[in-house]
C-alpha cells in the first residue's frame, strides 16, 4: 500500500510551467508530450505543502535568514543520507546551481582560461562557459554500448594543458545516469589536485540514486578532493521544487570558502527567500517517505520504457540509469539525422523531448527523455512514439 499518489495527472497549463508553456516557442507546436526539461509532473511532498502555506498564511513576508535549524537540516542530510560530516561554515546558500557554477568561474578563472567539461553532459555548463567567454575543453565521456566512463587517459593529457583551470563535474550524470564510484571520483580527484584544477561538482541529482548504486559526494572521496572542489547541491529535483530555488553549496577548503562566500555576500547573492529555507527543511527533515516512494516510482517508470521499447521498437535503446528521471535514449540504429530524428519525435511523434546534440556532438543519435511523470502519460507517449516509428519504416 502506497501512501503518496504518483498517478494522478495534475493540469500544469496556466501556471506559466517553462516545461508546458514554452513548447511553441521551441518546438514549433504545442501539441506536444512534453519529456524535455528537468522537472517532474508530481506535486511535492505534502510536508513541504503544508509548510509554505502555513507560512503563507501567516501573511508578513518580512525580511528573513538562514536560521541554525536550516543549517542543521542540510548537515543533517549529508550525514544520512551520504555519511558525509559538514559543519555549518561549510555551507552557504546559492540562488540556483547553474549560477552556483557560474560564479565560480567568474571568480576562479579568466577569459580565456580552459575549462574541461566531459561530453555528452548537461548543456549548461557549455553555455555558460562560452558567455563567460572561457575555452570549453571537452573530455568526451567513453561509451561502450551500455554504459559511460571517463576517460583519465584523455583527462591526464588536457590537464597538462596551460591555463586549465577547472573542470565542471556532473555527479550523478545527466544525461547517462552514472552514478560516479568512488574510485573513479578519487582517480579524477588525484589527475585535478596535481595539475591545480578546480573541480566544481555539481550533486543536484545526487538523491535519486538507483538499485543498491551509492552516491559519494565527491569532496569526500580524498583530503585531495576536499581540498579542491567547491560541491553545489539542492532538494530542486529530488523533491521537485526547482522553481523555489533552495541550492547551496559546501566547500571544505577554507581559502576556496572564504574567496567564493565573500563573492556571493558582495552582491547578497547569498540570501534566500523565505520560501527557499522553508522548503528545503520540510523536504529534507521530513520528506524521506515520499522520496522513497518516488524512486519506487520512478523505477518502475524505467522498467515499464525500457520494456516497451525492446519489444515494441526496438531500434531505440535505453542507456540504463543508475540515477535521476532523465532516459538516455540510443537511437542511433534508426540512422536517421538529427533533424530527422528530431522531426520524428516532435512532428510525427508529437513528443518534446531533448535533442541529444544540444549535450554536446558525442549525444549525436541520441534523445533525452524525462519519466517524471505519471506512467499513464508515458504508455501514451509510447504508443505515438510506435506509431510514428513504425509509419516512418513502412
Ligand atoms: C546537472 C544539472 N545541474 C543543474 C541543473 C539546474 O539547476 P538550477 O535550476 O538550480 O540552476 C540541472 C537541471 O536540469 C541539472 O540537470
Amino acid at each position: 500500500m502506497t501512501k503518496y499518489n504518483f498517478d494522478q495527472i495534475i493540469e500544469r497549463k496556466g501556471t506559466d510551467s517553462f516545461k508546458y508553456g514554452v513548447l511553441k516557442r521551441l518546438y514549433g507546436r504545442d501539441d506536444l508530450i512534453p519529456l524535455w526539461v528537468a522537472d517532474m509532473d508530481f506535486s511535492a511532498p505534502p510536508v513541504v505543502i503544508e509548510a509554505l502555506t502555513k507560512r503563507a498564511q501567516h501573511g508578513i513576508y518580512g525580511y528573513t535568514f538562514a536560521s541554525d535549524d536550516y543549517y542543521n537540516t542540510i548537515i543533517g542530510w549529508q550525514a544520512r543520507r551520504n555519511g558525509w560530516a559538514v559543519s555549518k561554515e561549510e555551507i552557504c546558500f546559492v540562488p540556483g546551481v547553474v549560477k552556483g557554477i557560474s560564479f565560480a568561474i567568474d571568480l576562479f578563472s579568466c577569459e580565456g582560461d580552459k575549462i574541461i567539461i566531459q561530453p555528452p553532459v548537461y548543456h549548461p555548463f557549455r553555455i555558460v562557459l562560452n558567455l563567460h567567454k572561457r575555452e570549453v575543453i571537452s573530455n568526451p565521456l567513453i561509451f561502450d554500448g551500455v554504459q559511460y566512463r571517463m576517460d583519465f587517459a584523455n583527462l591526464e593529457q588536457l590537464a597538462e594543458k596551460e591555463n586549465t583551470k577547472i573542470l565542471i563535474l556532473s555527479n550523478p550524470h545527466n544525461p547517462g545516469g552514472r552514478v560516479w564510484t568512488k574510485e573513479e571520483l578519487a582517480q579524477l580527484a588525484d589527475i585535478c589536485f596535481k595539475h591545480k584544477i578546480l573541480v566544481i561538482s555539481d550533486e543536484i541529482h545526487s538523491d535519486l540514486v538507483f538499485n543498491g548504486n551509492k552516491h559519494v559526494p565527491f569532496a569526500m572521496v580524498s583530503k585531495k578532493a576536499a581540498q579542491n572542489s567547491i560541491l553545489l547541491g539542492a532538494p530542486s529535483k529530488t523533491f521537485n521544487i526547482a522553481g523555489i530555488v533552495s541550492s547551496y553549496s559546501i566547500i571544505k577548503n577554507p581559502k576556496i570558502r572564504e574567496k567564493y562566500y565573500n563573492y556571493l555576500k558582495k552582491s547578497e547573492l547569498d540570501d534566500g527567500t523565505i520560501f527557499a529555507y522553508l522548503a528545503l527543511q520540510a523536504a529534507y527533515n521530513h520528506g524521506e517517505d515520499w522520496l522513497a516512494e518516488l524512486k519506487t516510482y520512478l523505477w518502475k517508470n524505467i522498467l515499464f520504457v525500457d520494456d516497451y521499447l525492446k519489444k515494441n521498437i526496438p531500434k531505440i535503446k535505453v542507456v540504463m540509469p543508475e540515477a535521476s528521471f532523465l532516459l538516455w535514449l540510443d537511437c542511433r540504429e534508426l540512422h536517421l539525422h538529427q533533424k530527422d530524428l528530431n522531426d520524428l519525435f516532435t512532428n510525427k511523434a508529437r513528443l518534446a523531448l531533448n535533442d541529444g546534440s544540444m549535450f554536446g556532438i558525442e549525444g549525436t543519435g541520441f534523445m533525452r527523455m524525462n519519466i517524471g511523470c505519471p506512467i499513464s502519460v508515458l504508455g501514451k507517449a509510447m504508443k505515438q512514439l510506435k506509431e510514428a516509428v513504425e509509419l516512418r519504416e513502412n
